[in-house]
């Protein structure tokens, strides 16, 4: 018994090895959420040539993303082929070929390489969607999460394909930002790892690499800088038109921290540094701020409700 057990534990142990010395090529790619960021993702992916099925919980709203990609491409082909409309349109209808639709992931994932999941930011909605996707999707399909706040691993924990999960975090608006944070666990495989970096390259972004820590780079440093500049203000050292302006012309910032936070939205700032709080309640950067509390308690969450910090008309 004890040998059969060891021979079995030897033979399933080196058909890992030799799967996960295998850099796999991503060609079909599923994005799970066609919202903001899952749009931007699956037009990056079908514009280079990857074959990318998006899926949203109904058609309306992938009738929806699918309008904003059309939309987007139109954009960034009078840019590109400013003096070559022709070549614009057939770049277009190429980008577009390469994408459908579903409402059904179980029913997509059985032929994909790649599952990127940009669904709404809950660990538990996250974890239900990984745990019955494994069941269906192939032993060699990578999943990847393009969470900006919760922790990777407790997620890969939600599937048994531990070694074939990282994090990919794209930034928004996907099709301008050249920024993707690939996320390794200390159970994501180099292989994975690898597979994920070159995906990033192929969709025409620079990639950086970062433990699966809160915030990874971006956010851990971004985040805690938008706090102190509300701290900084909640204390009266100076206005937040002040701070914005001092940011923009004194460190060559394109916005102020206040015009960022309008923009991002303070509801999800007040997400992210309410769950680091949570993490480590003695960090006095992930403080919660009052004021930040208070204006999205009255629902005045920035850009998109009209009014944050500043008013938008
Ligand atoms: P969003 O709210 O625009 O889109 C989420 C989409 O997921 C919605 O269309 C919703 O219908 C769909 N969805 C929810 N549950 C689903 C399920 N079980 N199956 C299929 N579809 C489902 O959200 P957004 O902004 O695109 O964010 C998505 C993820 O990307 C979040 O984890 C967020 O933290 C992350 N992220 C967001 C950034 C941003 O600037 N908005 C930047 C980088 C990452």
């Amino acid at each position: 018994m004890a040998f059969a057990t060891r021979h079995f534990v030897r033979a399933a142990s080196s058909d890992a090895a030799t799967a996960a010395a295998k850099k796999l090529l991503i060609k079909h790619v599923t994005i799970i959420g066609g919202g903001l960021m899952g749009a931007g993702i699956a037009q990056v992916a079908a514009a280079s040539g990857h074959t990318v099925v998006l899926v949203d919980q109904s058609d309306e709203i992938l009738k929806k993303s699918t309008k904003g990609i059309e939309e987007s491409l139109k954009r960034v082909t009078k840019k590109k082929f400013a003096d070559k409309p022709e070549a614009g349109a057939e770049f277009i209808k190429k980008t577009l070929k390469n994408l459908t639709t579903s409402t059904d992931a179980a029913s997509v994932v059985h032929s994909t390489d790649l599952v990127i999941e940009a669904i709404v930011e809950n660990l538990e909605v996250k974890n239900e969607l990984f745990k019955r996707l494994d069941k269906f999707a192939p032993e060699h399909t990578i999943f990847a999460s393009n969470t900006s706040s919760l922790q990777i691993t407790k997620m890969a924990n939600a599937t048994t394909r531990q070694d074939r999960f990282g994090g990919l975090h794209f930034f928004n608006p996907v099709p301008m930002m050249k920024l993707v944070e690939v996320i390794k666990t200390p159970m994501t495989s180099q292989k994975t790892f690898e597979s994920l970096v070159d995906f990033s390259k192929a969709v025409g972004k620079s990639p950086v690499s970062c433990k699966d820590t809160p915030g990874f780079i971006v956010n851990r440093l971004l985040v805690p800088y938008m706090m102190e500049a509300v701290r900084l203000f909640e204390r009266g050292d100076a206005s937040k038109e002040d701070i914005d302006v001092a940011m923009k012309l004194g460190a060559g910032y394109p916005m102020g921290p206040f015009e960022l936070l309008d923009y991002v939205g303070l509801d999800t700032s007040k997400y992210i540094i309410d769950g680091w709080h949570s993490l480590e309640p003695n960090n006095p950067l992930f403080a919660p701020s009052p004021l930040l509390n208070k204006l999205v308690e009255e629902k005045k969450l920035g850009k998109k409700t009209g009014e944050g910090f500043y008013k938008y008309k």
